[in-house]
C-alpha cells in the first residue's frame, strides 16, 4: 500500500510547481534592496576609511551568497592585514565612530564567539553585523555564488528549505537548531547526491581559484560559466526535489554513521573524521562538514533535546510532501 501510494504521489507532484516556484519567486530580493545595500556600504567604507585607511570591508553571508531572501539582514568583514588586531578594541571605536554618525540601535558585542557590530541605518532601513577579520566566510560566500550559478534548481530549494525553517523554528543556532549557512550545504550536497548529479564538486576540479586563509587552503574550480549545462541530463522539478529533500533528511540520512561533505561531493563517515564521541559542548549528531575549515561541524550546535526537534520537523515536512493535500500551505504553517 505504500509503495502504491507513493507512486501515486509522486505521480502527481508536478501539481506542486506551479505554487512552488510562485513562492520562490516572492521570496527574491527586489532590484531596489542592492541599491540599498550599496548605499550603505559606500556610508561604511567612508566612515571606516577615516580611521582605518589600511581596512577592507566586504559583503558575506546571505546578501553576497545570492541565497538571501527579501529583507535579509547585511552581513560585512572588515578585512586588516595584520591577523592579531585587537578585535574588542577596533569594534568598540567601530561602534563609537556609527554612532556618532547617526546610526540606530548600535551595539558592540564583543564577548561573542564572532565579536561584531549591529547597527541598523536609518536611511535604508537595513540592519547590519559587521565582524573583523572574517576572511572564511567571505570565501565561502564566493563559493556557495559559484554553485548556485551552475543550476538554478539550488537557489530554488534554498529559498523554500530556508522559508521552511525559519517558519517551523528549526534555523535558530542559538536554541540549537541550523544556521542558513548549514541549510544550504545541505542542499548543495543533495544536489550533487541525485542522479544524474545537478551540481558537480567544485573542490574536486581543477583548481582555477585558490587562497590561502588562517593556513587554511581554499581552492576549487570557479570557471562556473563553463558549467551551465551541468545538471540538465537530470529533469526532476523543484517539486520533486523538495519531496525527495525532506524524504532524506526524515528518512534516509544515516544520522549515527555519516557526514555529508560538498568537499568531496560525497558522504564520509564520523569515524574517519573521529566524530563519533562527544568531545567538549560538540555532540555530532547530525554532522555538515564546512568545505574549507574541515575540522568544523556546522551541526555541533544541536544537542540531544534539539535533534529530536529537526528530526521531527523533516519527518512532518516528508508526511506533508507525501499526503496533504496542499503542502505548499502546511509546510510552512507557524509552529
Ligand atoms: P540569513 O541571514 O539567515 O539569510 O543567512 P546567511 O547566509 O547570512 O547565513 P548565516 O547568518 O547563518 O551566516 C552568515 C555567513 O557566515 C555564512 O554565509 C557563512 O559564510 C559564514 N559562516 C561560517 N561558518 C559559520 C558557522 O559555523 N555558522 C554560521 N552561522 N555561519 C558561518
Ligand atoms: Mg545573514
Amino acid at each position: 500500500r505504500n509503495f502504491k501510494s507513493r507512486t501515486a504521489c509522486r505521480n502527481d507532484i508536478n501539481r506542486l510547481i506551479a505554487p512552488f516556484l510562485a513562492i520562490y519567486e516572492s521570496l527574491i530580493p527586489p532590484e531596489e534592496e542592492k541599491g540599498k545595500q550599496k548605499q550603505l556600504m559606500k556610508l561604511l567604507e567612508k566612515l571606516v576609511s577615516k580611521e582605518w585607511p589600511e581596512a577592507r570591508l566586504y559583503l558575506y553571508g546571505s546578501c553576497a551568497n545570492s541565497f538571501g531572501v527579501s529583507k535579509s539582514d547585511v552581513d560585512v568583514c572588515m578585512a586588516f592585514e595584520d591577523p592579531d588586531v585587537n578585535k574588542p578594541e577596533v569594534l568598540l571605536k567601530l561602534a563609537e565612530i556609527l554612532e556618532s554618525d547617526n546610526l540606530q540601535n548600535v551595539q558592540a558585542l564583543t564577548r561573542a564567539r564572532v565579536p561584531i557590530v549591529k547597527l541598523m541605518d536609518p536611511a535604508t532601513g537595513i540592519s547590519c553585523d559587521i565582524c573583523i577579520n572574517n576572511v572564511l566566510a567571505v570565501v565561502n560566500t564566493k563559493l556557495l555564488r559559484d554553485y548556485a550559478k551552475i543550476d538554478v534548481r539550488l537557489r530554488q530549494l534554498v529559498f523554500i528549505v530556508k522559508h521552511w525553517a525559519k517558519s517551523r523554528g528549526v534555523n535558530e543556532t542559538y536554541q540549537g537548531t541550523l544556521s542558513s549557512y548549514a541549510y544550504v550545504l545541505m542542499c548543495i550536497h543533495f544536489l550533487q547526491q541525485r542522479q544524474p548529479a545537478i551540481l558537480p564538486c567544485l573542490q574536486g576540479m581543477e583548481r582555477t581559484y585558490a587562497v590561502t586563509v588562517d593556513d587554511i587552503e581554499c581552492a576549487y574550480f570557479d570557471q562556473v560559466d563553463e558549467l551551465s549545462g551541468f545538471g540538465s541530463r537530470n529533469r526532476e522539478s523543484i517539486a520533486q526535489l523538495v519531496w525527495a529533500f525532506f524524504n532524506y533528511w526524515a528518512y534516509c540520512h544515516d544520522y549515527t554513521n555519516n557526514v555529508i561533505s560538498i568537499r568531496t561531493g560525497s558522504i564520509i563517515s564520523k569515524r574517519a573524521k573521529d566524530w563519533t564521541r562527544r568531545v567538549g559542548n560538540d555532540r555530532h549528531l547530525i554532522c555538515i562538514e564546512d568545505p574549507f575549515e574541515t575540522s568544523h561541524d556546522l551541526g555541533r550546535v544541536v544537542d540531544r533535546n534539539s535533534i529530536g526537534v529537526l528530526r521531527e520537523e523533516f519527518e512532518r515536512a516528508a508526511e506533508i510532501m507525501q499526503n496533504d493535500p496542499n503542502p505548499c500551505v502546511t509546510l510552512f504553517e507557524p509552529y
